[in-house]
């Protein structure tokens, strides 16, 4: 059985202080939740403070991007060995927001999450077509591509320690979800294609995520999919309330 993981993606939202409200009223509601993993991908510049709340928590926090370096003189970077230092147990990686703004290919992500691993942290490694591709038909080519691409080279070890996220571009912020089917039939495809890397015994522990403009309405139906393990969730996890009840989708 995979274990159900949630993950927040704030992306350039919310001050230190912000941040610190957030997660006192998010602690309280999710303290005795054990049955699903929780994670919060804030900005670098909460994360001192949210790991100063979080920890001995159950729940983890990530980060939204890193460089491949340890140190070095990279002005504006931030390395794997600084995400562990302040905490971090996770880090969101090729998000399909830095691969239009900041012009990130997949054997760029695929590097970073190589040296992620190497430095004690799971990547969340996303993938996701864009409508151009869904609406020319090349949905399934551009996923193939992308995870024989960003998710190549890892050992036997590490192959069954990353989460996956499923992101199609044009559900993320739109408010127009993948229809559960949808999602289905993406991450069963993905989670072939990684087989065919790693072996079905991986394949099979591998954790998928969909994300993409889910909310507390859509998201119990999008995880009744069964090659749905969890959600990276934007826009809805910036409010406490609404990201709790879609941690809780099923009670
Ligand atoms: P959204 O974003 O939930 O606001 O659509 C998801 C994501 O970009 O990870």
């Amino acid at each position: 059985m995979r274990k159900p993981l949630i993950a927040a993606n704030w992306k350039m939202y919310k001050t230190t202080r912000e941040t610190e409200e957030y997660i006192k009223k998010f602690l309280n509601l999710v303290k005795d939740i054990k049955d699903r993993d929780i994670v919060l991908c804030v900005p670098f510049t909460s994360l001192y403070i949210a790991e100063k709340l979080l920890n001995g928590s159950n729940v983890k926090l990530g980060a939204q991007n890193m460089y491949v370096e340890e140190k070095g003189a990279y002005t504006g970077e931030i390395s794997p060995s600084m995400l562990k230092d302040v905490g971090c147990s996770y880090v969101i990686l090729g998000h399909s927001e830095r691969r239009k703004y900041f012009y990130e290919k997949d054997e760029f992500v695929n590097k970073k999450m190589l040296v992620a691993l190497k430095f004690g942290l799971t990547p969340i490694v996303c993938i996701g077509e864009t409508l151009q591709e869904r609406e020319d038909g090349k949905t399934f080519d551009v996923l193939e591509y992308q995870v024989k691409n960003s998710l190549k080279n890892l050992s036997k070890e590490d192959a069954d320690k990353i989460v996956i996220a499923y992101e199609p571009v044009w559900a993320i912020g739109t408010g127009k979800n993948a229809t559960p089917q949808q999602a289905q039939q993406a991450q069963n495809f993905i989670r072939e294609k990684y087989a065919e890397l790693y072996g079905k015994d991986v394949s099979s522990k591998v954790r998928i995520l969909y994300g993409g403009s889910i909310k507390p309405e859509n998201f119990k139906e999008i995880m009744a999919q069964q090659d749905v393990d969890g959600g990276l969730v934007g826009g809805a996890s910036l409010d406490v309330e609404s990201f709790y009840k879609i941690v809780i989708y099923d009670k």
